[in-house]
Formats: C-alpha cells, sequence, structure tokens
C-alpha cells in the first residue's frame, strides 16, 4: 500500500531544508516537497533565485518557503543554518548542492580539490550530524544525501568529486543502519547523468556517446519513493543496468571502462 501524503507529512514535515535548492535536482525536490504539504527551507549561494523559487511556492502551494543564502562549503555553515531554522521543527533535510572540478588530478589547484571535499563531504557530514540528532530525538525524519554514479568506482578526470560522492553514498548508508530503530529514514541517491543547469553548462562536447540525461523530477519522485526503505537507490532502469554490471566485472574493468566514457565526454583536459 502506498503512504498517504499524510503519512509523508507526519514522518517528514512540517519544514524540509533543501541544501543546494534554486536550480536542478534540488529545485525540482522543493516543488515535490511543497506539494506534498511540506514548508521550506531554501539554501543556495545566490540570493535572487532562492527567493524567487520561495515566491512561486507560496503562491503554487498551501505552505511556507524561507530563504537563507550561504555557501555551505563554509567552516561555520551549520551554525548559520542552526541559527536561521532554530525557531523551524526541519522534518527532512535534502543536501543536493556539489562541486565537481573537471580536469586531470595534478591540473587542477589544490584548492579546487579541497572546496568539493568542503562542500561534498563536511557539508552532509555536519547536517546529517545537526539535524539528525533532533529528529532521533522526536523520533521521526528523513535525510536524503546525493551521491553519484562516478562513486561507485574511480573515475578519471573527476577523481576528487568522485570519491566525495563515494563518500556520500557510504555516509548515508551507514547512518540508513543507524538510525532507522530511532525512527528517522536515510536514502542515499545515487544519480546517473541528469539534465540540471549544472550539467548543461559543463555539458560534454560528445554528448553522442552519452545515455540519455534523466529529468531532475523523475530522480526527485524515485528517490522520495525509496526513502523509508532501502539505503541505497540509483534512479532510471539503464543505469541500474550499468551499475549491475560495474559490479559483475573487476574493480580494474570498471574503473578503465566509466573512466574512458568520461574521457570520451570531456575530452583531454
Ligand atoms: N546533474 C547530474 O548529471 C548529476 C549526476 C550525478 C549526481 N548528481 C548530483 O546531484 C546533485 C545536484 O546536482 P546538480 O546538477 O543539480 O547541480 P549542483 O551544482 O550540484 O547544485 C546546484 C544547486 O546547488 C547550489 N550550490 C552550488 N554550490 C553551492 C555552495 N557552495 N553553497 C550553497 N549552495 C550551492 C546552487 O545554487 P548557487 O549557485 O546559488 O549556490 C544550486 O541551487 C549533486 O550532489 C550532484 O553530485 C548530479
Amino acid at each position: 500500500v502506498e503512504p498517504t501524503s499524510s503519512d509523508f507529512y507526519r514522518q517528514y514535515g512540517p519544514w524540509a531544508l533543501v541544501a543546494g535548492a534554486s536550480e536542478g535536482i534540488g529545485r525540482a525536490f522543493a516543488l515535490e516537497l511543497a506539494s506534498r504539504g511540506l514548508s521550506l527551507v531554501l539554501s543556495a549561494r545566490r540570493d535572487g533565485p532562492l527567493l524567487s523559487l520561495a515566491r512561486e511556492i507560496e503562491a503554487r502551494f498551501a505552505v511556507k518557503a524561507r530563504t537563507v543564502a550561504v555557501d555551505l562549503a563554509h567552516p561555520d555553515v551549520v551554525d548559520s543554518l542552526a541559527q536561521a531554522t532554530a525557531d523551524l521543527e526541519i522534518g527532512l533535510v535534502v543536501y543536493n548542492a556539489a562541486y565537481a572540478p573537471i580536469g586531470s588530478f595534478l591540473s587542477i589547484d589544490l584548492a579546487q580539490h579541497q572546496r568539493s571535499i568542503d562542500l561534498n563531504c563536511r557539508g552532509p557530514l555536519v547536517l546529517s550530524h545537526h539535524y539528525g540528532n533532533s529528529m532521533a530525538s522526536r523520533g521521526r525524519g528523513g535525510l536524503i544525501l546525493m551521491s553519484s554514479m562516478s562513486g561507485l568506482q574511480g573515475t578519471a578526470l573527476v577523481t576528487t568529486y568522485a570519491a566525495t560522492k563515494a563518500f556520500d553514498m557510504v555516509l548515508a548508508e551507514g547512518l540508513w543502519a543507524e538510525l532507522r530503530a530511532r525512527g528517522v529514514h536515510v536514502l542515499a541517491c545515487v544519480a546517473g547523468a541528469t539534465r540540471t543547469p549544472t550539467f548543461e553548462r559543463t555539458q560534454p562536447r560528445d554528448a553522442g556517446s552519452l545515455a540519455r540525461p534523466m529529468e531532475s523530477e523523475q530522480v526527485v519522485l524515485e528517490a522520495l519513493g525509496e526513502l523509508g526503505k532501502g539505503p541505497t537507490l540509483i534512479p532510471g532502469r539503464l543505469n541500474r543496468a550499468v551499475a549491475t554490471a560495474m559490479r559483475v566485472v573487476s574493480r580494474g574493468q570498471a574503473t578503465r571502462f566509466i573512466s574512458n566514457a568520461t574521457r570520451r565526454m570531456y575530452g583531454a583536459r
């Protein structure tokens, strides 16, 4: 039996926080959660897109929307968010924002590699700890951490990004195992290529060699459908088939295969 939307509200309401909310998958999460009756805390760096999304949400749905403009890579980000949401009961956190420097490992500045660790690893870690604690003490709630299929094995040209996404997946899976007994549902959403503004900006030259990217809305629907069930979701049947194939071959074969596909996508950099 599919849970009703009031079950959804009881488990994950009344407020959801989307970290990296203004475009792409984050925006699709915000709109879908609002349509299910949750009020939204929308966070990203730029105020303008957040404010217009907040206005759209309040106009379309009978919920509230609050914006918090912060750099989620900042070491003190949890303090800023905790302060901005101190008066709210956050029942669901979606950690969506990520940074992916593309190029050969040695040619990318160390600072860029470190920035991806700040945004993609420390960010979800500190938010899961802060909000996970309040959720566990209430005995309900949910956390969704966005990961990527590039984190299922090493991947050339996005070496550090791939490693951060492996961190996100494994963090979410461990939290799934720990927090189930406390009533908190955790999910790693391991996405494949998805049509988002960031994806379009880094649009590979030879897009023809790529499987057709998924739409953000579809990724979100599949993720919310799996939340409260398994620890890990790979959205899209084709993506699941690729992931299964990569588990059958050796780590070396998987790493070479995905790295070559990535090189064909982005060209030599
Ligand atoms: N798109 C894909 O093909 C794909 C594939 C696999 C996995 N994923 C995963 O899906 C997630 C979303 O990807 P996406 O393509 O939608 O793009 P994204 O660039 O990861 O996310 C964009 C959103 O995050 C915000 N953001 C970016 N950096 C931020 C920062 N330092 N502090 C605060 N907010 C920040 C952006 O707003 P501001 O610019 O205003 O800050 C925007 O709202 C990521 O975790 C990614 O790893 C995506």
